[in-house]
């Protein structure tokens, strides 16, 4: 299989992701009672994590897809944001939860954030898995984080390097001799 030549190692494994995932679904669930919040998963990458988050809600939810690009820094500091594929639903007075695999610099955030309440969300809250907060450069944190990370080159739970090893079970560091190449 590739991934053993590819991988490093193992930085989180199948069951601490579920373990922590099921946590962070719990804390969500509680903080939404009584409320249908409207769930963005923020393409690709968001697709294993937004599918295992949400199964384990306690909450009814509506969910959506968007797909976007920062302009890097010109996104933190202009709050725009490249719409790839827009969501379907109407934010307009909605609790709109975003959910990412990663944050890095934070300008895509940032920008999506600003957007989301710009058209009227009545609430925009973060749920990211991982995190690599050295690495920020936007003013905006997660509400909800599943782990904080170095600045390693992660893949796998929906994480990719050129749009490979999304369907690793688990999120492993990526041999450097696999980009270095
Ligand atoms: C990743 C991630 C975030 C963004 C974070 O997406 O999913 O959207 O980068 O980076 P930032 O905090 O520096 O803005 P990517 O562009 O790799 O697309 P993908 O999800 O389709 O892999």
């Amino acid at each position: 299989m590739y991934t053993e030549n590819d991988v490093q190692s193992v930085m989180l494994t199948t069951e601490q992701l579920a373990e922590r995932v099921n946590a962070l679904a719990e804390q969500i669930s509680e903080d939404y009672k009584g409320e249908y919040p409207l769930f963005i998963a923020v393409l690709k990458g968001s697709f294993v994590f937004y599918s295992d988050l949400l199964r384990a809600l306690s909450l009814p939810v509506q969910v959506d897809f968007m797909s976007v690009s920062s302009y890097g820094e010109r996104a933190a500091s202009s709050g725009r944001v490249k719409i790839m594929k827009d969501a379907d639903a109407d934010v307009r007075g909605r609790h709109v939860v975003v959910v990412e695999d990663i944050i890095d610099t934070g300008n895509t955030l940032y920008a999506l954030k600003n957007l989301l309440l710009h058209r009227g969300a009545k609430s925009v809250k973060i749920c990211a898995l991982l995190d690599k907060a050295s690495r920020r450069a936007a003013d905006i944190s997660a509400d909800y984080v599943g782990f904080e990370i170095e600045d390693e080159f992660v893949i796998g739970y929906g994480l990719d390097y050129a749009e490979r090893y999304r369907n690793l079970p688990f999120v492993g560091i990526l041999k450097r001799s696999v980009y270095e190449k």
